[in-house]
């Protein structure tokens, strides 16, 4: 099983980086001499002469011919959901894990559709995949680590990269990120489903229509008790998650909830975050889940973690609005995003659904029925897809609706709804948490990784679902 305890950061990338012309030396060389915290908090880069990649099309692909680096546990849902998608054809899979070979081989025997080829020779074998000149985009399923740089290859190897969460882990990779797109003029997409929940794409239609006024304030979490994932030990997604809890007290995982509120206020698209201030409450739970759970002489017993079990941000953003948002997933408490969206004329909040309009008479109670709103409100895409989706695995169907939406996007030149400056931008907040938190709570700016234009990217409108 392949960890992400070492860096996958080899001085050869960093040739090849700067061969393609992406690191100008002099510049990889001042960000790499300051020291962490400095990096962490360093918010400017050059200005660059690149066309934005905001509202970027890019030419139609009759098939979408896919390339999968990690068939874990994600990979095999994402897998299971592509192989059905029509227009798409999985064309090579990468894993150093045989078990994950193994059962992406069965996989494709069970859907009765050709075995992709698959790279399992180490952890660089995703280069000889992205070496093929038949695959047009490539789907990254690793541990955190490994996000940026498959990502960067991913674009430097000509193919449009689609990576899950959290997209960067440092400042300097969400710049990587944004440079190379732009550089390469290839789409870099963090794949953030829960843009594509049923509520979210509602609340934003309703947004968008202006049921809540003028927007003001927002609330959005990632509170999932993981704390069982410690029980993975040599391999799943705990070996490897487990050990951020010792090396950072930050939120490790701002954007599930933070996207779809981003959404909702324009971030990046009229609006964009300008500071953040963010503090951690002590780390107990893991230390005490430890000792219950595992012998004194254990792995598990012989770290210090140090995430703060609960930790809150808040976020201001150009326009002045603000942001809550919470990462806790250790303390013994029922899962949220909150999905909270205030406005002028009331409020929408998740975790239970509910709402409380102004114009609708009694705001001081919460209206927990929401049919009405769904029938009014429910986005183009869930009217289109809803049977498919909900019939589908992945997260109550959202996963299925991002993935239709992606191919859909690509098939027919149309921009994606979420591009490389909100990959930046929603995974930067990881390392602002970290250097915030660490300064009592003092404010860490936000980069523009727009650099200028979110004030004239038009928004992510509703109408732009329909398809
Ligand atoms: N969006 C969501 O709802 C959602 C849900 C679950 C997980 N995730 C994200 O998906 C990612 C994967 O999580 P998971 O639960 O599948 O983890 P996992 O440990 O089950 O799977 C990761 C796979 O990546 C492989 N891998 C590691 N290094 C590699 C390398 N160098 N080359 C190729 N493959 C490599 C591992 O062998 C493993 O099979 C994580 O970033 C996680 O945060 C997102």
């Amino acid at each position: 099983m392949t960890e992400d305890n070492k860096k996958p950061d080899n001085p050869e990338r960093r040739t090849f980086l700067r061969k393609a012309g992406l690191l100008p030396a002099g510049l990889y060389l001042q960000a790499s001499t300051l020291t962490s915290a400095q990096e962490e908090t360093a918010i400017g880069r050059p200005v660059a002469d690149r066309a934005s990649m905001a509202g970027h099309a890019s030419p139609v692909l009759k098939t979408v011919r896919v390339g999968v680096i990690g068939a874990g546990r994600r990979g095999d849902t994402i897998l299971r959901l592509l192989g059905g998608l029509d227009g798409v054809e999985i064309k090579a899979i990468c894993d150093p894990y045989q078990p994950a070979i193994d059962s992406a081989k069965q996989l494709f025997a069970e859907l009765g559709v050709a075995t992709p080829v698959m790279y399992d020779n180490g952890d660089y074998a995703f280069r000889d995949m992205l070496a093929r000149d038949d695959i047009d985009a490539v789907f990254v399923l690793t541990p955190w680590s490994w996000h940026t740089p498959m990502a960067v290859e991913t674009m430097l190897a000509g193919k449009h990269a689609f990576v899950e969460v959290p997209a960067a882990l440092t400042l300097d990779e969400c710049w990587e990120l944004v440079e190379t797109s732009e550089n390469t003029r290839m789409n870099c997409m963090m794949m953030e489903n829960v843009c594509y929940g049923r509520e979210e794409l509602m609340a934003l239609n309703m947004v968008r229509q202006g049921v809540l006024g003028e927007l003001l304030h927002g609330e959005a979490a990632y509170i999932h008790e993981l704390r069982w994932q410690m029980k993975d030990i040599e391999e799943g997604t705990g070996s490897w998650r487990t050990a951020w809890h010792t090396r950072r007290n930050a939120n490790l995982y701002p954007t599930h909830g933070l996207g779809p509120i981003a959404q909702y206020m324009n971030i990046n698209r009229g609006d964009r975050f300008n500071y953040l201030t963010s503090m951690s409450s002590p780390a107990l739970g893991r230390q005490l889940y430890a000792k219950r759970e595992f012998p004194p002489e254990h792995q598990r017993n012989q770290v210090s973690y140090i995430t703060g079990d609960m930790n809150t941000s808040i976020i201001k953003t150009a326009r002045g609005r603000t942001i809550m948002l919470q990462h806790d997933t250790t303390t013994p408490r029922p899962y949220t995003r909150h999905n909270l969206i205030q406005g002028t004329n009331g409020v929408f909040a998740g975790y239970p659904d509910r709402y409380a309009l102004e114009s609708e008479g009694d705001f001081h109670e919460w209206h927990t029925d929401i049919s009405a709103l769904q029938a009014r409100y429910e986005n183009p895409l869930w009217q289109k897809l809803a049977s498919d989706a909900t019939a589908s695995i992945g997260h109550g169907g959202m996963d299925y609706v991002m993935l239709w939406r992606i191919v859909y996007c690509l098939r027919n030149s149309v921009p994606l709804d979420q591009n490389v400056y909100d990959a930046a931008a929603w995974s930067a907040v990881i390392p602002l948490s970290e250097a915030s938190n660490a300064d009592r709570g003092n404010s860490r700016d936000f980069p523009d990784f727009t650099r200028g234009a979110w004030q004239t990217t038009p928004p992510l409108e509703v109408s732009e679902y329909r398809t």
